[in-house]
């Protein structure tokens, strides 16, 4: 299947996601997702994604359901096993909560809550075991890319988080490209330099799992993508979405974002 986008075809639909961090109360949730339902009803070119806080998954989930939003939970526990893991909510759970994908690894949570690529690697491996689409965060911080080691951290990043997984596994995988100097700062990466690191990325697949899986990944760009500036980073090749963050917070902006053509 080809997706059509007004300048080029793509093989890969594109996915746009917002995620609401830690910012929403449950019935703030709700009225967002509520609003921004009719907002994208029509929009057949890209997956549609929310991630709502933990609390608001299952809610916004049942106010959703029929409609073509998808959603995401912010973060998982390293495995599926009932047990005695106080705080921690397993893949198994949130697919029962609703969810149809999870984030994991994002940089928020690598810089300030212990996350490593062992944990992202256990995390991938529960989410797809439970079913769900796993979106895998990578993103150097802006002395690594003074330095220029953009690509070294970003492919350990990768080489980590998807240590042991196969090209089967790798068909509900998505990885999210989030330099971290973009993030929450409104110092977007320029098209140019998206592209390049996603093209590096496709690479780097292609080397660890061949050119079909490569070629069929889909690498979501995230760090200050708003309405002005979703066409120009849709434009490039290797660029297949978003993960939004603050403009995601409001329905009239994000659905700005996924209604990007
Ligand atoms: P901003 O869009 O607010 O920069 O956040 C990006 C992000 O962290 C999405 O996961």
């Amino acid at each position: 299947m080809r997706y059509r986008d007004d300048i080029i075809f793509r093989m890969r639909k594109p996915v746009i996601a917002g995620n609401w961090k830690m910012f929403k109360l449950l019935q703030e949730s709700v009225d967002a997702a509520l609003q921004l339902k009719p907002l994208v009803a029509n929009a057949n070119h890209c997956d549609v994604v929310i991630a709502p806080v933990f609390t608001a998954l299952k809610t916004v989930a049942d106010r959703l359901e029929g409609s073509n939003i998808q959603i995401a939970a912010q973060d998982c526990a390293i495995q599926n096993d009932f047990g005695a893991h106080t705080g921690e909510v397993a893949p198994v759970m949130l697919k029962d909560a609703g969810s149809s994908h999870v984030i994991i690894g994002h940089s928020e949570r690598r810089q300030f809550y212990g996350e490593t690529d062992e944990s992202v690697n256990w995390k991938t491996m529960a989410t797809l075991a439970a079913g769900l689409t796993a979106i895998v965060c990578v993103g150097e911080k802006l002395e690594e890319r003074d330095a220029g080691n953009a690509e070294t951290v970003v492919k350990t990043q990768l080489e980590g988080g998807l240590s042991g997984l196969t090209a089967n596994d790798l068909e509900r995988i998505i990885i999210a490209y989030e330099p971290v100097w973009a993030i929450g700062t409104g110092k977007t990466a320029t098209p140019e330099q998206a592209q390049e690191m996603h093209g590096f990325i496709r690479n780097c697949l292609n080397e660890s799992h061949g050119n079909e899986t490569a070629e069929n990944v889909r690498v979501l760009y995230g760090g200050s993508v708003k309405p002005d500036n979703i066409s120009t980073l849709m434009s490039q090749p290797d660029v297949d979405g978003a993960l939004v963050g603050g403009a995601s917070l409001e329905a009239e902006s994000f659905a700005k974002i996924v209604n990007y053509k």
